[in-house]
């Protein structure tokens, strides 16, 4: 029993704050920004609108890509660090809204590297005879849990969802994926309240992502660069056998470090950083989604996700669409 991806779907918000916006909000201009991530602009959320939302069209989208309903599914995984609320959890939500009953649904919290995780335990579900059809939804608003004053973090984040169908085939589909982490790593990005710790200090101020921005960097574009090798290397193909490299887009420049000790042109490489930003754990599943509609990507063709965030957690997929 193999898992392959039938439809993809994502939807961003209408508003979108560009770098001229952040020039007014921030010293920054958006030459800086280009130069030092390659993005252009990011969609944002509205007062009201919610993650719900997103993911709600997202899965609505890849929904109606395959010509399915909610009643045909019969699993919903929804990757977010920015639920809606702490429970239901994000997959019981979405079933809801979408008008399904009875099968499970949860949701998980691995940062960006979250759909990844998603994608690799619906393959096992899938591949264990446990479920035939499965929605995995990455979707994220970090624009509430970004500090808008402080100019080395806001300029990078942006919301949106993204979503596969994922169902039981006969031939691979998801050829194989690699899931790490490493908690030493806890304190170089990280959200700081929740709810077992209190949420009292929230009441004085409000709490916002952290970074140390060049040391993620440096471990990110390690890590990934090794990750993509151990995958390749496992799936006994090298990096010209790919037809797409769908990386999270959290900056160029770590996108471009990576395909350079790849040897990979960036030619193959699906990037939609300059209009969405850094949309963590939404990111591969709308840059896949776009890629998918415009015609870019095509049945048969061998695809190269990964992922890295929060934790650190990171993790890839490799995939014959
Ligand atoms: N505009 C202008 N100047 C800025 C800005 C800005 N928006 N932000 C920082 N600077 C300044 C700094 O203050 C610093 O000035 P100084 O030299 O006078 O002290 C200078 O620019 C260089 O700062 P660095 O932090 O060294 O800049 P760097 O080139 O590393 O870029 C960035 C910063 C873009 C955050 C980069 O480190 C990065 O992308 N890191 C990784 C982020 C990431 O991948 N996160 C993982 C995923 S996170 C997630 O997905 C949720």
């Amino acid at each position: 029993m193999y898992t392959r991806i039938r439809s993809t779907g994502h939807y961003v918000p209408e508003r979108v704050l560009t770098n001229q916006d952040f020039e007014r909000m921030v010293t920054t201009s958006d030459e800086w920004i280009r130069a030092r991530t390659g993005i252009e602009r990011r969609h944002i959320v509205s007062p009201g609108e919610t993650n719900l939302d997103l993911c709600e069209k997202a899965a609505r989208s890849a929904l109606g890509a395959a010509g399915l309903g909610a009643e045909d599914l019969d699993l919903i995984l929804v990757a977010t660090t920015t639920p809606n609320q702490v429970f239901p959890n994000m997959g019981v939500l979405l079933q809801d809204r979408l008008g399904g009953h009875g099968y499970p649904c949860t949701s998980l919290e691995s940062a960006c590297a979250g759909f990844i995780y998603g994608l690799a335990i619906a393959n096992s579900l899938i591949q264990t005879s446990q479920c035939r059809r499965a929605l995995v939804v990455g979707g994220e608003t970090l624009s509430r849990i970004t500090d808008y004053t402080d100019r080395s973090t806001c300029i990078l984040f942006g919301d949106g969802a993204g979503a596969v169908i994922l169902e039981a085939a006969s031939e691979p589909g998801i050829i194989a994926t690699h899931l790490h982490a490493d908690g030493a790593y806890k304190d170089l990005l990280y959200y700081p309240s929740g709810i077992s710790l209190g949420f009292d200090r929230l009441r004085e101020s409000r709490d916002f992502i952290r970074m140390k921005g060049g040391e993620v960097f440096r471990v990110a574009v390690n890590t990934l660069s090794q990750l993509a090798l151990e995958t390749l290397e496992a799936a006994g193909v090298t990096s010209t056998d790919l037809s797409w490299f769908v990386p999270h887009q959290a900056n160029l420049r770590i996108i471009q470090s990576i395909a350079h000790k790849l040897g990979l042109p960036m030619e193959r490489i699906v990037l939609t950083i300059a209009d969405h930003g850094n949309t963590s754990t939404a990111s591969i599943p709308m840059a896949l989604d776009v890629a998918v509609r415009d015609g870019r990507i095509q049945r048969g063709q061998l695809l190269l996700f990964e992922a890295f965030g929060g934790g650190f957690t990171w993790g890839s997929a490799l995939v014959r669409y």
